[in-house]
């Protein structure tokens, strides 16, 4: 069966997951899927949106809706924009290139990575609206060039992640003994060769490197880093809020932190100049056992009122949990998997269908609340399931309104 007609039938991120599966490599997979030691960060990131229930508002006249919004200083079509993640040529030959050009068709910010396989200037070429993700490196001078490429190719944003002082414990990784780029070992040929579709474009691919620090890393391909080695080895450890003043004070654009969650350091990292915060736990990636990312979300709106964006990012799979982020105090959401899910099942294509998806699911999602565009969704779209519990049990309970953040509509 063709990609396309495959792609047609998926309905949702999970089909998209499954497509994915099978079109990569075992070790290769486990790295995009896996999350660190039990996972059960991971997996309470999307989890965490069963607490909650959205209110459906009726007899709305909803004839248009409209998802606009603007998310950390650029236009988006919809709430929502694509997280940095690193080594895309790893799932698809076409990797951050082809992402990219989703992205701009799609009309969301794109995020590229420090790690990515493809240059800043290339995906400037591709005129998408985007951000680059810093990694605060030892070598400050490494971070210093990144930061006048980022100026010179108009990326509009710097987000610094602060979630990866040191690498997340990935057991899936140390099985499959994934290393970057992948090595062509006697285990792992066994497993490239039940996807040729892949192997051959991996085969083909001459420029897979990390096409923004290579000059300073060297040749990772000869020293067989482990991902984790690497990590350890280069990123810097000592980074505190006086590197995020250092870092304000040396970039004129938007700045993003990435990876603050608790409600006192969204604050702290306002008051040091970031206009947004992603808030995330990289995917449940690094910290095992912290919270779902929208399990702070209020208490962070609380905390820093309206100085400065909140995006969710972290375990969003359906249009409906963009819109309950929204309810409760966000300004947007970001993806990384479900993207990238679509890029190793299809390519361009895939990582198109991944976002037509969350259109239409955000917009279908607003309809059937009663919600016409992106502001009007407000905390009386949202309940957390404990105020069920307090339903009365008798209409004579209920008429005396116990619960009025139910009845008030
Ligand atoms: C394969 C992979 C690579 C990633 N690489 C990076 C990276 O280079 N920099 C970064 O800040 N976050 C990275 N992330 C984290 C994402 O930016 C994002 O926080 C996470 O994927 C969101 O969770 P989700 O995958 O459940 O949507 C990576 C995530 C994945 C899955």
């Amino acid at each position: 069966m063709s990609i396309t007609r495959r792609l047609e039938r998926v309905y949702n991120i999970e089909d998209m997951r499954k497509l994915a599966q099978g079109a990569l490599p075992g070790p290769i997979w486990h790295y995009l899927d896996g999350g660190a030691d039990d996972e059960i960060t991971m997996a309470r990131n999307s989890g965490a949106f069963n607490d909650w229930a959205l209110a459906q508002s009726t007899l709305v006249d909803v004839t248009s809706t409209d998802t606009t919004c603007d998310l950390i200083g650029m236009p988006a079509a919809m709430p929502l924009m694509l997280s940095p993640t690193g080594m895309s040529q790893l799932f698809h030959a076409s990797g951050e290139l082809s992402v990219a050009r989703a992205a701009g068709a799609a009309g969301v910010p794109y995020g590229l990575s420090t790690m990515a396989t493809t240059s800043m200037e290339a995906i400037a070429r591709s005129g998408v609206s985007r951000y680059f993700q810093l990694y605060l490196f030892r070598d400050r001078g490494l971070t210093e060039a990144l930061l006048e490429r980022a100026k010179t190719y108009g990326y509009s944003a710097i987000a610094l992640t602060t979630d990866t002082n040191v690498a997340g414990n990935r057991e899936r990784d140390l099985r499959s003994g994934m290393v970057m780029p992948p090595r062509f070992t006697l285990d792992s040929l066994l497993s490239f060769a039940a996807h040729p579709r892949w192997a051959l474009g991996a085969l083909r691919n001459r420029s897979f490197e990390l096409a923004n620090i290579v000059q300073h890393v060297g040749d990772l391909d000869a020293s067989g880093t482990n991902v984790i080695d690497y990590v350890n080895g280069q990123f810097d450890r000592s980074a505190s809020w006086r590197d995020l003043e250092w870092l304000r004070a040396r970039w004129q654009g938007k700045l993003v932190v990435k990876g603050a969650m608790l409600p006192a350091d969204c604050e702290a990292a306002v008051d040091c100049g970031a206009d947004a915060i992603m808030v995330s736990n990289h995917g449940g990636r690094q910290l095992d056992g912290t919270g779902a990312p929208i399990d702070y979300l209020p208490a962070i709106r609380d905390r820093v009122q309206d100085r400065a964006q909140l995006i969710i990012d972290g375990g969003i799979r359906r249009g409906t949990h963009v819109l309950k982020a929204l309810a409760l105090g966000a300004n947007g959401c970001s993806i990384g998997r479900p993207y990238l899910y679509g890029l190793a099942a299809g390519g361009q294509l895939g990582v198109e269908r991944v976002l037509k998806l969350f259109r239409s699911e955000i917009e279908r999602g607003m309809a059937l609340m009663g919600r016409r565009r992106v502001d009007e969704i407000t905390s009386r779209d949202i309940h957390h399931l404990s105020a069920f519990a307090r339903l009365p049990v008798s209409v004579a309970a209920r008429d005396r309104k116990e619960v009025p953040e139910l009845n008030d509509r």
